[in-house]
């Protein structure tokens, strides 16, 4: 059992107190945002997570994980005080490190002993020796120095499935100068059974940039597959399967959509084409993944002016708005862009989403927050289904098509079967599905 400081408490943080706490450590998450810690401690979540709820109070409940705002109580006998802040982009596409800069001040400031201080944000290629500077800049003088090691550990949990992600590990990598307080990191993992990788700093930092920019490049690729598919006549879910199939390809983050979103892949694609940028590389494909990526929005837009004639005083109806389904996460998300595309055409708009309605309503202006799929759909010019939640697969689409002013459906994620759409009478459009034909589960030839 170690005693573990985990400072942030959003997705990453969270998720990683309550999982290291699950696993028998003590535990203290550490906020500066009070309103966030105070709802902790009375058991209500931050962000919606399946199954977080519960093991945090587990946790809580069995003495091992505990929720303040004070450094000096979170630091106090520390072994690992693990960096889980935000490093959103900056002007340029840069990550901005104030954050991480802050937290490292106030360990700095606030540590005693030895500790190991492990950064979980993900940050450029360089930051954890310019942690090791802050500390010791800020430690010199008349104070006494503060033993310490930094340890990069980068972490690649995905919202909505974090916590079978952080349990669940396909790897761990930890980058350091000093090996010995890497393996210290690494015993608190092993219980995961999964490759741990340890490596220099740099190198780790670099793994966290290149695993999410080939995640994004997998996902453009297919986009503009997609795009070529529809002008051909083929199937671009038929062609992922069988490209899937290839061990050397394999079947994930090969769905044709409207492109990729979420608070990492749009920042961190950006920050690690800033960071080659700055030091005199040309990140060409960086570049096109993400203008792929724009115009996968853009086209939908396209396809909806064509189907409608001119978007002016249309109706569309959104369903979904988080990124991606199983979370509350709007950031970036594909929907929000959409729906400012398409009121920049002069679209009426009215949506719902089955979790991110409350953040949906602070960034979205002018747009109807409907309460069920059957609200959007009233009235409406045609339905885009850009994010696809379970809810959404089995629909009502009789009562739809009566509901709908156009029976023009939009199938941003290709989550339903064209054909009992078409024979309702709907018009379908999905994604790089130029074959229209429905996908049969083919399995392999034996
Ligand atoms: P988040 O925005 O959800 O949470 C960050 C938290 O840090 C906030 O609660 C904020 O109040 C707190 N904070 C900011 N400054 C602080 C300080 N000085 N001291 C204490 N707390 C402070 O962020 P997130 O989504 O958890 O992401 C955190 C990092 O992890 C980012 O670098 C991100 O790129 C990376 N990451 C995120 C995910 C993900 O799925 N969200 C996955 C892997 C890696
Ligand atoms: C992603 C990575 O998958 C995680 O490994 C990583 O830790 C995390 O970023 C991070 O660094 O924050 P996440 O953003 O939670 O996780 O979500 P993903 O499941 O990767 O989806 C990202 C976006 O890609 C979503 O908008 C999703 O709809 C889209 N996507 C995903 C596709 O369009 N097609 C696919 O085949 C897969």
């Amino acid at each position: 059992m170690s005693k573990i400081c985990v400072i942030g408490t959003g997705y990453v943080g969270l998720v990683t107190g309550v999982c290291f706490a699950d696993l028998g450590n003590e535990v203290t998450c550490l906020d500066v945002d009070q309103t966030r810690i105070e709802r902790l401690k009375q058991g209500i979540m931050p962000i919606y997570e399946p199954g977080l709820e519960q093991l945090v109070s587990q946790n809580v409940r069995a003495g091992r994980l505990a929720f303040t705002t004070d450094y000096r109580q979170a630091l106090d006998g520390a072994e690992f005080a693990f960096i889980a802040v935000g490093t959103p982009s900056g002007v340029d596409g840069e990550a901005d490190l104030q954050y991480v800069r802050m937290a490292a001040e106030a360990i700095a400031d606030i540590a005693k002993g030895y500790l190991i201080i492990v950064n979980k944000s993900t940050v450029p290629v360089g930051t954890g020796d310019w942690i090791t500077d802050i500390i010791r800049r800020r430690r010199n003088g008349t104070r006494p120095l503060l033993q310490f090691s930094v340890v990069s550990n980068p972490e690649f949990l995905r919202e909505g499935s974090a916590i079978n992600d952080f349990m669940y590990p396909d790897r761990i990598v930890l980058g350091s100068t000093d090996r010995q307080a890497a393996s210290k990191v690494a015993e608190l993992y092993v219980s995961l059974r999964c490759p741990i990788l340890i490596t220099d700093l740099r190198t780790a930092e670099m793994i966290k940039y290149a695993s999410n920019a080939f995640l994004a490049t997998r996902i453009s690729f297919i986009n503009e597959i997609a795009n070529i598919c529809e002008e051909l006549g083929a199937d671009v879910q038929e062609v992922a399967l069988g490209m899937g199939y290839d061990k050397r390809i394999g079947p994930a983050f090969l769905d044709a959509g409207l492109g990729w979103g979420g608070s990492c892949f749009p920042k961190d694609v950006k920050a690690l084409a800033h960071m080659a940028v700055l030091h005199g590389t040309q990140p060409q494909l960086l570049q096109a993944v993400m203008e792929i990526n724009r115009n996968q929005r853009r086209r939908v837009v396209y396809k909806l002016r064509k189907a409608l004639n001119n978007l002016d005083e249309k109706i569309i109806g959104i369903l979904g708005l988080s990124f991606k389904p199983n979370t509350d996460d709007i950031r970036e998300a594909p929907a929000i862009d959409l729906i400012h595309l398409l009121q920049n055409e002069g679209a009426i708009i009215q949506a719902y989403d089955p979790q991110a309605m409350e953040n949906a309503r602070q960034v979205l202006k002018r747009v109807k927050l409907c309460e069920t799929p059957y609200e959007v759909a009233q009235g409406a010019d045609a339905l885009v289904l850009a994010t696809e939640w379970n809810e959404f697969k089995q629909l009502d689409f009789e009562r739809i098509y009566q509901l709908m002013r156009q029976p023009i459906i939009m199938d941003g994620r290709n989550l339903w079967n064209p054909e009992p759409l078409r024979s309702i009478g709907f018009t379908y459009f999905g994604v790089g599905r130029g074959a229209d034909n429905h996908i049969n589960n083919h399995q392999p030839e034996t």
